[in-house]
């Protein structure tokens, strides 16, 4: 029953994100797995998709939203000036609510300046956004850059369902208190009527705060109550198209990029990460695994290839910049001390792949290292398992603080900050056997439809359409 709604109703949706992917009308955009899907929602429901232009200009910004009609979808986006820029994205964002969803304390940067430039970037948001809404819109809300807009949509007058989903973690009360403005931001969030999180153990610590803290009373099963209202707390994990992605790793074997990489690593066994490079992706801690495991096992020098591939990502911020060059320096000293003549340990290269290239390198890896310190889902492991061939599957090592985990558990599940156990993991993975690694693709294979991003926006936009309703007997006070 859960899906039946989605699709039928006439509701228009209305999507809101940081970024969004306007088709610039040259050729064929490179868009995510998670933009086709929002794409497809919009479509079914005809609707806007809202949010930054990705531009930065040096006056004021225009409070008009810049719009863009394609077939059933509109898109709205604002520019920012470089100061707002700075204190909402780079600053509030990304050095104060990234660092303490992550579980990284010792990173965070409280500015009240960020803090008052985040609230004021999210109500020029919503300003812009009332006029653009029809009473019976439904609004969906995405990620840590717009925690308080719902609230600042209703101090506008806006009456609609609007649902909220985070895509990265959210940490138990003791840290998630270390945000700045922290009691004003839960304050707001309590404005949503559906709260989405990737994983159960997120909405309970998110349910945690709202409890101990006094922000909502737990009414029954996910639904809480504050100030005569209810709304709605619950896990939507994330997934990938399954279907599409089987498909483009099929094909990829044709791909000329792989057959060229493929010849340049000659018979060589294939190690493959693929990350932005951001410090909840655990890559030091990954280099330096991959190097204890050839340290340890000398039959494989020569014989393996590790390939990171990990695009920059908000270097402007700090601690990004001083991580970027970390890693450098890892993989150069590593390389320096343990390649040869003719052979390279660790390829490591800061660019993009585009998807089926990257689907064909999966599905020629003997193993895939996901192994961030925290992440909230992290979709190259459900991409990884759904490139690899049946017959001939790699082995899937998976940090147990990744959303994936807690569905994957046909990986070689480790803790990322023991850098000796990963290596035996990387080694045992490379030793495995036939029948066990199809054992294990096959059960993590077969979890992945549960959560297709087809099943997820319709199953998160099924709840945000139905007011949540309390089975009867089922209150607890
Ligand atoms: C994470 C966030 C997204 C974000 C993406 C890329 O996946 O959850 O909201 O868009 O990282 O980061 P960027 O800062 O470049 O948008």
């Amino acid at each position: 029953d859960d899906n039946a709604a989605a699709g039928a109703s006439t509701a228009r949706l209305v999507v809101v994100s940081n970024r969004v992917p306007v088709p610039t009308g040259t050729g064929h955009k490179a868009a995510g797995g998670l933009a086709v899907a929002l794409e497809a929602a919009l479509k079914s429901h005809g609707g806007v998709w809202y949010g930054w232009s990705g531009r930065i200009v040096d006056g004021p910004p225009s409070p008009e939203p810049e719009q863009k009609r394609v077939g059933e979808i509109t898109f709205a986006v604002l520019d920012l000036a470089q100061r707002d820029y700075d204190l909402y994205y780079s600053g509030f964002a990304n050095r104060a609510l990234w660092p303490v969803c992550h579980y990284r304390l010792d990173l965070i940067q409280i500015d009240g300046e960020d803090t008052e430039g985040y609230f004021r970037v999210n109500d020029a948001f919503a300003t812009s956004l009332v006029p653009l809404l029809r009473p019976d819109d439904l609004v969906w809300v995405h990620d840590y850059h717009f925690l308080p807009l719902g609230k600042a949509l209703r101090d506008r007058g806006a009456g609609n369902r609007i649902g909220f989903f985070l895509h990265i973690p959210w940490p138990p009360p003791d840290v998630a208190s270390a945000m700045p403005a922290y009691a004003t931001l839960l304050e707001a969030l309590t404005a949503y009527d559906v709260l989405g999180f990737q994983t159960q153990q997120d909405a309970e610590n998110f349910g945690r705060c709202l409890e101990r803290d006094g922000f909502a009373r737990h009414v029954a099963d996910g639904i809480y109550e504050t100030g005569g209202r209810r709304f709605l707390v619950k896990a939507f994990p994330i997934g990938i198209d399954v279907e599409a992605f089987r498909r483009t790793a099929n094909r990829a074997v044709r791909n000329s990029v792989v057959q060229r990489f493929r010849a340049s690593i000659g018979e060589r066994r294939l190690v493959i990460g693929v990350d932005r490079l951001d410090y909840s992706k655990g890559i030091r801690e990954r280099v330096d695994a991959f190097g204890c495991f050839v340290r340890s096992n000398p039959k494989v020098r020569g014989r393996v290839t590790y390939l990171q591939i990990t695009p920059k990502s908000r270097s402007e911020v700090p601690e990004y910049r001083r991580m970027q060059e970390e890693v450098a320096e890892e993989v150069g000293s590593l390389n320096g001390s343990l390649g040869e003549l003719d052979w390279i340990p660790v390829r490591y290269l800061n660019q993009t792949v585009n998807h089926a290239s990257l689907a064909g390198l999966y599905r020629m890896a003997s193993v895939g290292l996901v192994t961030p310190l925290r992440d909230g889902m992290n979709l190259v492991a459900k991409e990884f398992v759904a490139a690899q061939s049946p017959d001939d599957p790699g082995v899937l090592i998976l940090s147990r603080f990744a959303g994936a985990a807690h569905e994957l558990d046909g990986a070689l599940i480790v803790n990322p900050y023991d850098i000796e156990a990963t290596a035996r993991a990387i080694a045992r993975a490379y030793d495995m056997e036939l029948e066990e690694r199809q054992e294990r693709w096959a059960s993590m294979s077969a979890r992945l439809p549960e959560t297709d991003v087809n099943v997820w926006w319709k199953h998160f936009l099924s709840h945000l359409e139905t007011p949540a309703a309390i089975p009867a007997g089922a209150e607890t006070s």
